[in-house]
């Protein structure tokens, strides 16, 4: 595990940046698995930027996005497939039929769950996995739990990332009770990983993920098994390490 503390979140997302973008730029045809959520929003705007200045080509790329709301139409301006497709994909030269994202609005979730295991698998599984942290220690919709599902699952949402979460919709009801997402196995079957993490609300699920014992009940601290994870925080997200 390799820690690097950023002065800030612009200094946060230009090195998340640059770790996506040495990755593409070294195999051009990378497998990234992307989270959405705030955290990554200025990866993304960097991303773009260094794709319009002609830094980094997409054009054999494929992407699979780590998770979706169940039960949200991919139109709603909240599902994550919206937000991937808003902040990144219609800015860059991705080829459409290389975009893998998980149905939200798929009526058979189970089989949904399981051709995306398998997609995962037939583009060689995942290069470089990109992931942001709940404040309860969740990665990807994986949740705290006396158990955790190795492939991609559905998932009922924690009463902590419910409320987290409804900062983006209208009111608490309309958040989406359930998930589906990568599983544990799909994310630390990745290459590589990178996690982001800013602000001070951070700072505890950071420290119990990366100071404390593995445990499924802070699915995080499982990063601490992988070979290949770097962990990028801004100072107030370090500041309990
Ligand atoms: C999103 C995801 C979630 C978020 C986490 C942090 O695709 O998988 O695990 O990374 O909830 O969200 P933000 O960045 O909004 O604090």
């Amino acid at each position: 595990m390799r820690i690097q503390v950023m002065d800030d979140y612009e200094q946060l997302s230009y090195w998340a940046a640059r770790v996506v973008l040495s990755q593409v730029t070294l195999q051009s045809n990378s497998v990234l698995g992307l989270a959405t959520g705030s955290t990554p929003e200025g990866m993304y705007q960097r991303l773009v930027d260094m794709y319009q200045q002609g830094k980094v080509d997409f054009s054999d790329v494929t992407t699979f996005a780590l998770d979706e709301y169940l039960g949200l139409s991919p139109d709603h301006p909240q599902s994550y497939q919206y937000y991937l497709y808003n902040k990144f994909f219609n800015h860059i030269n991705l080829p459409p039929e290389n975009i893998n994202l998980p149905p939200g609005d798929t009526t058979d979730p189970e089989m949904a769950c399981q051709n995306y295991e398998q997609a995962i698998a037939s583009a060689g599984g995942i290069d470089l996995q990109v992931v942001g942290i709940g404040v309860n220690g969740h990665i990807g919709f994986n949740e705290p739990a006396t158990s955790l599902n190795t492939n991609t699952h559905i998932v009922d949402l924690a009463e902590e990332t419910i409320q987290t979460n409804s900062r983006f919709f209208d009111n608490i009801d309309e958040v989406p009770r359930q998930a589906i997402t990568m599983g544990m196995g799909s994310i630390m079957g990745a290459k590589r990983i990178v996690m982001l993490a800013n602000g001070k609300n951070k700072a505890a699920a950071v420290r119990d993920s990366f100071s404390g014992k593995v445990t499924t009940e802070v699915p995080a601290s499982f990063l601490q098994l992988h070979r290949e994870f770097i962990l990028l925080l801004d100072k107030e997200a370090a500041s309990m390490l």
